[in-house]
């Protein structure tokens, strides 16, 4: 029986640990912690994602819960689940054991009420499916029935049964997470069954919603050029386009994105909404042609607005070349510029090799785009000035002069429109 000591757990979680616990125990339930932060407590690798899976209704426990301490409750009854959140900000996820199976291949699983074994046997990977007691009797003992500790030591992603890959698809893109991020290797039967089920066209069976969003998790990773080469290198990037593979993927520019969203994130006004996978999808089509990466796209199940960035990164192409005027002005670099996303804009800056390019990209993103005109609409109507379609002209060129620095206060912006003789 191995104990593992769960005070290596930052304090602030480990007391809401022992809040469940303790309901737990006074309600006579047995609660483990289950999945990826055990894994991760086990190899001592920061994780805050707390599930907790309890023989019980998880949303009775959790209300239970709720009443005694400060917590917000958000219950999932399709599910089973509830999620506890403290004003910390802290959360835990708290499930009822359940079994699943498959009806058929790629479908959601049917579930039923489990036992703890029946919920780990569910699961993805033996790295994933080991359990630690909370119940104070047994508190910290590690449940580890398929060799999950065994395999997380040898450093192995391995499936438990030969189906698992047809049964959910997902877990093809889940194996070369875990593996690429984890640094250990999909052991050899379970490469074997992840192949076949590649060949097979397995992830066709899955909505494309729902591989497509545990692949925007791959996209989410620290250097996730290497998930890409691998799961090329396995023929795994088919789903995106056929034409897809390891040989197509252009490393280097996907490397270079990784540099881009860095600079990005250190430079740039953090609260811009900007999708770090969307880049990396225009990075990943950007060795296909036209035709093929609208084909892509449409059998993609993006949502229209992120389709037509993707489509925009492979069509404004040639309009960054713009850039390349010797002294180019700062408004004119603002005019090419100020239309493109901002996924477009960082693509850009990771694709072009012309330093100006960059440097202009950078300033764009940095500067110009910040800068406001003082003067309004209400102003130039207070000029006279009556045609809409002027008093925009007139503003935008207002806002490139003091982009180029030729205007600073409003005093300027007056006298400039002054001397403009407006009617
Ligand atoms: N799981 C599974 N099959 C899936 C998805 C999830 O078996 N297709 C199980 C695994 O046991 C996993 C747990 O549910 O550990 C939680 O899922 P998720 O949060 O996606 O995985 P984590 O292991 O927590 O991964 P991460 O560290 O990236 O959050």
């Amino acid at each position: 029986m191995k104990k593992i000591d769960l005070k290596k757990i930052p304090s602030e979680f480990l007391r809401l640990i022992e809040i469940v616990s303790k309901e737990a125990d006074i309600q006579n339930i047995d609660a483990y912690l289950v999945g990826g932060f055990v894994r991760d407590v086990l190899i001592e690798k920061k994780n805050l994602d707390i599930d907790i899976v309890v023989e019980f209704d998880a949303i009775e426990l959790a209300k239970e819960i709720s009443q005694k301490h400060k917590t917000t409750i958000t219950s999932y009854p399709h599910f089973g689940t509830a999620t506890l959140s403290w004003e910390s900000g802290a959360k835990i996820d708290l499930a009822s054991a359940r079994k699943e199976r498959y009806s058929r291949p790629g479908a959601l699983p049917i579930v039923s009420a489990g036992v703890i074994r029946d919920d780990l046997m569910r699961r993805d990977f033996t790295i994933n499916a080991m359990a630690i007691s909370i119940n104070k009797k047994s508190f910290g003992v590690l449940v580890d029935e398929f060799h999950g500790f065994e395999d997380l030591m040898e450093k192995k992603i391995r499936v438990f049964h030969e189906k698992s890959f047809i049964d959910d698809p997902t877990r093809i893109l889940r194996a070369i997470r875990f593996e690429q991020r984890l640094g250990f290797q999909i052991e050899k039967q379970t490469r074997e069954f992840l192949i076949d089920a590649i060949e097979s066209d397995a992830a066709a069976t899955v909505t494309p919603g729902r591989y497509l969003e545990e692949f925007k998790k791959i996209l989410k990773e620290a250097e996730c050029e290497k998930h890409l080469k691998r799961l090329g290198e396995l023929g795994g990037l088919g789903f995106i386009h056929l034409r897809m593979s390891a040989e197509t993927l252009n490393v280097e520019l996907l490397k270079s994105i990784g540099r881009s969203l860095e600079w990005f994130q250190e430079n740039c006004d953090l609260s811009l909404s900007l999708s770090r996978w969307i880049v990396y999808f225009m990075g990943i089509l950007d060795s296909l042609g036209l035709d093929e990466v609208r084909n892509s796209l449409e059998k993609s199940s993006l949502s229209r607005k992120d389709q037509e960035k993707v489509f925009s990164s492979k069509t404004e192409c040639e309009v960054i070349g713009g850039l390349l005027v010797e002294a180019i002005k700062p408004s004119q670099a603002y005019k090419i510029l100020n239309r493109l996303s901002l996924e477009e804009l960082v693509f850009f800056l990771a694709k072009t090799k012309d330093e100006s390019v960059k440097r202009s990209i950078e300033k764009f993103l940095t500067d110009y785009r910040h800068i406001k005109i003082l003067t309004d609409g209400k102003d130039l109507i207070g000029l006279g000035v009556t045609d809409g379609k002027q008093i925009k002209e007139i503003l935008q060129n207002l806002l490139y002069k003091k982009i180029d620095g030729e205007l600073q206060t409003k005093g300027d912006e007056d006298n400039y429109l002054q001397q403009m003789e407006l009617k």
